[in-house]
């Protein structure tokens, strides 16, 4: 038979998100692994998560818990992190009602989004407010709910938030804004005045939040987490995101949540539902006991700001200009007094050259920008960090 290819199925098919490629995570990872470089590009830990929680893990696979997990998660893992919320931030979520377990926070931030966004909800698509740079994920999501995503652009060395700009940016159409502290890829921590600032805003009006806030464990120098859950004129109007990937490092289980008042749940749920419907069942139960020792993710802090300071120690005799970061496991550094050079030429060259592959961070703006910016993970072993500074340090 012959076929005419022009006809065939899927040559109109056109993209819903044309601006959507290969995302830098895999090209910086690709040229890192291609040119046998040390990978600081994209952010997962360089090391095995604990011993206990695989044994919890292969417990009860053998125990054979092993079929569909019920839609909204675990009774015992909701319960847990209830406990855990409420020890840490004296906010009470309900489990049966208000706690969804997701497939990583990846998952929980489409659904949230896709429960909020309309293309056409008042004679037009809704707006929704992003700080930029933002995490890759947000924009995309919207764009396929239909809705338009309207920037507000925060600027090295400090990423700070002018909330003057952000009331500007409000219109009737402002449906959603959405929150990322501590913040990827700049380290930034939101302060109690942000909250105050961000519930003035939105206390009279129809506006939800949506508050990813995966590196909540992993805050430096003594400051504290303040979750978006702590504001009672916030709390009652928001998404707070969690993933358990950056706290027990174990970002290829993508296990994440979603802590939402009653009426956000359910609409969520409506969504989780058909996404992914649940998640994997053994990891569910081992998390549910892990959690039980606070030790765990209370440790964080201090093990990731000696790998902060191990790797910033190693940079002092560099021509980077650096302010050590204030949360996550990434340390951005200013190279202007290095090079002229626009942050993506730079990454690759560092990769191929000196063999350390960074992320440009002009890669997380819509706004076209020459910051010369880049972000290194310090998610990574001491001996690998160490040397990765000596070798940027030679530049
Ligand atoms: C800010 C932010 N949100 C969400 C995620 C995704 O989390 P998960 O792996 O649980 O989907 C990441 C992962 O890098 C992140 O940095």
């Amino acid at each position: 038979m012959n076929i005419d290819k022009s006809k065939r199925a899927g040559n109109g098919l056109g993209s819903k998100l044309p601006n959507v490629g290969t995302t830098i995570f895999t090209v910086m990872s690709k040229l890192a692994t291609e040119t046998d470089a040390i990978n600081l590009s994209q952010g997962f830990p360089g090391f095995d998560c604990s011993p206990e929680l695989v044994s919890l893990v292969e417990h009860y696979l053998r125990k054979g818990f092993n079929q569909y997990a019920p839609m909204v998660g675990v009774p015992a893992l909701r319960e847990a992190l209830a406990r855990k919320t409420f020890d840490q931030y004296n906010v009470a979520y309900d489990p049966d009602t208000e706690i969804t377990i997701t497939s990583g926070a990846t998952e929980a931030i489409f659904a949230a989004i896709t429960a909020v966004v309309r293309p056409d909800h008042k004679a037009g698509p809704d707006e929704v407010i992003v700080f930029e740079p933002a995490y890759d994920s947000y924009v995309p999501a919207i764009e396929l709910n239909g809705g338009v995503p309207v920037y507000v652009t925060l600027t090295p060395p400090d990423y700070a938030i002018d909330w003057q700009v952000v009331r500007n940016k409000i219109t009737d159409r402002t449906r959603l804004i959405l929150v990322n502290t501590p913040h990827n890829p700049t380290g930034h921590v939101w302060t109690n005045d942000d909250l105050d600032q961000l519930a003035a805003i939105v206390h009279d009006r129809d506006i939800w939040i949506v508050s990813d806030e995966v590196y909540e464990h992993i805050l430096f120098d003594g400051r504290e987490h303040h979750s978006l859950m702590t504001h009672p004129v916030l709390q009652e109007r928001t998404f707070v995101i969690g993933s358990f990937g950056k706290t027990f490092h174990i970002t290829g289980w993508k296990i994440g949540y979603c802590l939402a008042p009653k009426e956000l749940s359910v609409e969520f749920r409506k969504i989780h539902q058909y996404l992914t419907f649940s998640t994997v069942t053994p990891m569910q139960y081992a998390l549910a006991d892990y959690l039980k020792e606070p030790e765990h993710y209370r440790q964080l802090p201090d093990f990731y700001q000696r790998k902060r300071d191990l790797f910033l120690d190693g940079l002092r005799g560099s021509r980077f200009t650096i302010e050590p970061t204030e949360g996550s496991f990434f340390q951005t550094v200013s190279y202007a007094a290095i090079t002229d050079e626009p942050d993506y030429d730079l990454a690759v060259r560092l990769t191929k050259e000196i063999g350390v592959a960074s992320i440009p961070v002009s890669v997380f703006y819509n706004q076209k920008n020459d910051y010369k910016i880049l972000r290194f993970c310090f998610a990574k072993d001491d001996a690998i960090l160490a040397e990765a500074a000596e070798r940027l340090s030679k530049l």
